[in-house]
């Protein structure tokens, strides 16, 4: 019944917005420019420490990078630090706090090479012009480490150029050059050093080898080579250093920084790859500034002093944002939060490149080994602006994770978030309507991936998370402008705005006509691909249900269920053709929704009705193949002919059998809600003082294999469980018996206060959030600095409510 409700709801505020819709061409493109603008510059190459590069300039980018090692041993070398590596086992790396539109304040603690870090990045207000600001401390002044920091540039692309220039003083503490290139046009890069003490002990060891100045020359590097800079420096460097051993001179240990200077031994021609090196006693702080000016701009930086107004700005409006946003009253747990938000905002990147795709490999339905995908092509090249999952482990794009960043983020700034969605679903197929589960685009991205999981194929899907957070946004967008108003619907271009799309829906709907057919398509390929085989059995089951509407993963193993996204999470065995999973036909009931919601906003009658039949259908469907009753579990179903009872239930208590519950497919008034509380609430299955776990502790797969997701506490999946328990129990109007709203209530508060403490602890321990958390003891495991969706723990310290 509720669905009719919100259904005239919804359609009634989009014939209001219809009559809006007639002169909104031309705010769009205002807006479209805006945000153009606003995001074009910022630390994207987020697999670095610290990586610039702009986003949608895809012949000819600007990209710069940073390394550093210790120069007092020649090992140091080894220590040369450039991507992000957890095996670098810095003791911290990460933002403080950080927004691509305005900047931020990283912070890299680095304590086998000794070394304090602490760079920040502003712009502009038209951001046009950037600077970043790198400090450098020894962390121990009594250790003899000597800090060498090597800066890349490289201006890509055909025609264009960067060179010192030749019209501006160069000297040991300022490097002047100037670049061209066609979509950034002409501009000035000022290096320059605000303080610090170049090394300068031990006699000098060659004229072109010495620490106590700077080194800068530049050369030519191919486009698709820059992200090497690592392996260049380290080749060049190894080079030099052979010829002085060679050479047979007499080395005083102290010249050992001197020595590993780097120079252009083999007098390569000047090219637009240019390598500064800079190489500081250690005994003091050493700070310089790196300054992008484009020509003729009307807000240049014309100074380290401006730059220094410009960052104060910048982290004053940073905190004020957070501010505005959520409120967390306790200080400890908002600098966990804060930074938690940073690092998720930090790992946004913008990739381009080709992608590998298998196309020709079918799978073979009655076989569950490991499909190779041996036929792989180069398609593309293709861009995407997108967050990542780990910067270090994962700096690549995830459809399924994506959903989940974005539900954290649009609680921010909305308007990035549709910016990402809209990169994502520009990727959708318009032929087949599939995107690939994962982005590597290009070589610097699939660097990072072991050669066997490289390649993309479409008969592989994944959670649909992206339309549940897109059918959440114009929700929200559509509320929001019934409840707010009197506000100015004048554009704002002066200050940076981040929610114009929740004040200026009709641009939202705009949008959304506009992709309607992709999304169409898309959903399509889903459902097409995922749909599972029960038509053959359907008298045999002898149920009253949908065949149409059944689902299951195609290309699971025995062991894996990799589309699902829960990988090893128990399934059926042995695994067969004919099985359901309730995971998949949740996710296509959220998809399915998420249509629908789309097309009331759209005002598309018809669609509605066919996607709202669907829909019930598939809610139809869970209780009558999936819903077991002496268990009271939705579980996965497999068909035995042989059988009498031809349906057999494959019950594991845990993420995949609250999944209808979590994805709140689940009507408000079924008397099934007070069986997942009670799960929810039963320490002698998935309840523990850090979270939820993801299998039951009585469940026979509980702690084998991989423990991945057999057992510990996943973040995003119990941010999907408090919402739902919101959802359902918050309301004074709400169907249940009062026992189990009590219950409820009770595992609300508990639950959050179980995630806050225990993510806050290991924070505060070791400065890190993880991937999952052990479900035995709290402590952080999986992937270390994992500030995809574990960072949704800011929207449950900051959005969600207290109690309910
Ligand atoms: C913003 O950038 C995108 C990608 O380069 C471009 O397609 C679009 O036209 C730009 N929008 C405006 C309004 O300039
Ligand atoms: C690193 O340097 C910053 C800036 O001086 C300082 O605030 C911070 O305490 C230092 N951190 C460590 C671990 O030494």
């Amino acid at each position: 019944m509720h669905l009719n409700l919100a259904f005239v709801a919804i359609s009634a505020i989009s014939s209001v917005l219809g009559a809006e819709l007639g002169n909104s061409g031309a705010d769009f493109e205002e807006y479209g420019k805006h945000t153009n603008q606003s995001l074009l510059w910022a630390p994207y190459r987020s697999n670095c420490y610290f990586g610039i590069r702009p986003r949608n300039v895809n012949e000819s980018p600007l990209m710069m990078g940073l390394m550093w090692f210790d120069s007092s041993e020649v090992k140091g070398v080894n220590q040369l630090r450039h991507f992000v590596d957890t095996g670098d086992k810095l003791d911290k790396y990460g933002y403080e706090s950080y927004d691509p539109r305005l900047g931020g304040k990283e912070v890299i603690i680095d304590g086998a090479n000794n070394l304090n870090l602490t760079i920040h990045f502003a712009k502009s207000r038209n951001g046009e012009n950037w600077g970043a600001r790198i400090y450098g401390a020894p962390l121990d002044a009594s250790k003899a480490k000597i800090p060498s920091l090597i800066l890349y540039l490289n201006q890509n692309g055909e025609g264009s150029h960067l060179s010192t220039d030749l019209l501006k003083r160069q000297d040991k503490k300022t490097i002047n050059l100037e670049g061209s290139a066609l979509e950034l046009g002409d501009y000035e890069i000022k290096i320059s050093d605000n303080f610090g003490q170049y090394y300068e002990r031990g006699p000098s060891v060659a004229h072109d080898l010495d620490s106590s100045k700077p080194s800068h020359f530049s050369f030519n590097v191919p486009d698709d080579e820059v992200w090497k800079a690592r392996d260049i420096f380290q080749t060049m460097l190894t080079e030099s250093v052979q010829k002085m051993v060679l050479s047979g001179t007499k080395m005083n240990p102290l010249s050992l920084p001197s020595l590993l200077m780097i120079r252009n031994l083999n007098n390569f021609a000047p090219g637009n790859f240019h390598f500064v090196q800079k190489t500081f006693d250690s005994h003091q702080p050493f700070e310089f500034d790196v300054i992008f000016n484009k020509k003729g701009s009307k807000q240049p930086i014309r100074s380290s002093g401006e730059l220094t107004t410009l960052i104060s700005w910048t982290m004053s409006e940073l905190d004020a944002r957070f501010n505005n946003k959520f409120s967390i009253a306790d200080p400890d747990l908002k600098r966990f939060a804060q930074e938690t938000l940073a690092n998720l905002m930090g790992g946004i990147g913008y990739f381009h490149g080709t992608q590998k795709v298998d196309r020709t490999t079918e799978f073979d339905e009655e076989q569950f080994e490991k499909i190779d995908l041996k036929e792989a092509r180069e398609e593309g090249p293709l861009q995407l602006f997108s967050s990542v999952p780990s910067r270090a482990f994962f700096p690549r794009g995830f459809y399924w994770d994506e959903g989940f960043h974005l539900l954290q983020m649009k609680e921010y700034d909305f308007d990035l978030t549709l910016e990402i969605l809209q990169s994502w679903f520009a990727l959708i197929e318009d032929d087949s309507g599939w995107i690939a589960r994962e982005l590597i685009l290009g070589s610097e991205a699939r660097s990072k991936v072991p050669e066997e999981f490289q390649v993309q194929n479409p008969n592989i899907a994944n959670p649909p998370t992206l339309l549940l957070c897109f059918s959440e946004m114009l929700t929200l967008a559509l509320e929001e402008n019934l409840i707010d108003d009197g506000l100015s619907h004048e554009m704002s271009v002066t200050g940076v705005e981040t929610g114009e799309l929740l004040r200026r829906p009709e641009l939202l709907t705009l949008y959304a006509e506009k992709i309607y057919p992709k999304l169409l398509r898309h959903y399509e390929w889903w459902t097409d691909g995922q749909r599972g085989y029960a038509e053959e059995y359907i008298e045999s089951l002898g149920l009253k249900m949908h065949p149409e509407e059944v689902f299951r993963w195609v290309g699971r193993t025995f062991t894996h269920c990799l589309p699902s996204g829960l990988d090893d999470y128990p399934r059926a065995q042995p695994p067969d053709v004919a099985e359901l999973h309730v995971d998949a036909l949740s996710w296509a009931g959220v998809m399915t929704r998420s249509m629908k919601q789309i097309s009331q906003v759209l005002g598309l009658t018809e669609e509605v009705q066919r996607l709202a039949k669907i829909e019930e259908n598939i809610v139809d469907n869970l209780d009558s193949i999936h819903w077991n009753e002496q268990s009271h579990t939705y579980c996965d179903v497999t068909i035995d002919d042989d059988l009498d009872e031809v349906r057999k239930f494959v019950c594991h208590e845990g993420y995949i059998s609250l999944m209808p519950f979590a994805l709140k497919l689940v009507p408000k008034d079924s008397e099934k809600l007070k069986w997942f509380v009670e799960l929810m609430g039963d320490t002698t299955k998935i309840f523990s003082e850090y979270g939820i776990l993801s299998l039951s502790k009585q469940d026979s797969y509980f702690e084998t294999g991989e423990i991945y997701w057999r057992g510990p506490v996943w973040i995003n999946m119990n941010y999907l469980f408090l919402d739902s328990l919101a959802f359902y129990f918050q309301d004074s109007d709400q169907q249940q018996d009062a026992i189990t709203v009590t219950k409820a209530k009770q595992l609300y508060r508990d639950l959050r206060e179980n995630l806050i403490s225990n993510m806050y602890k290991v924070w505060d321990e070791d400065g890190y959030v993880y991937e999952n958390y052990n479900h035995n003891n709290g402590r952080g495991s999986g992937v270390q600095h994992f500030t995809g969706w574990s960072s949704l723990i800011v929207n449950i310290l900051g959005r969600l409510p207290e109690e309910l």
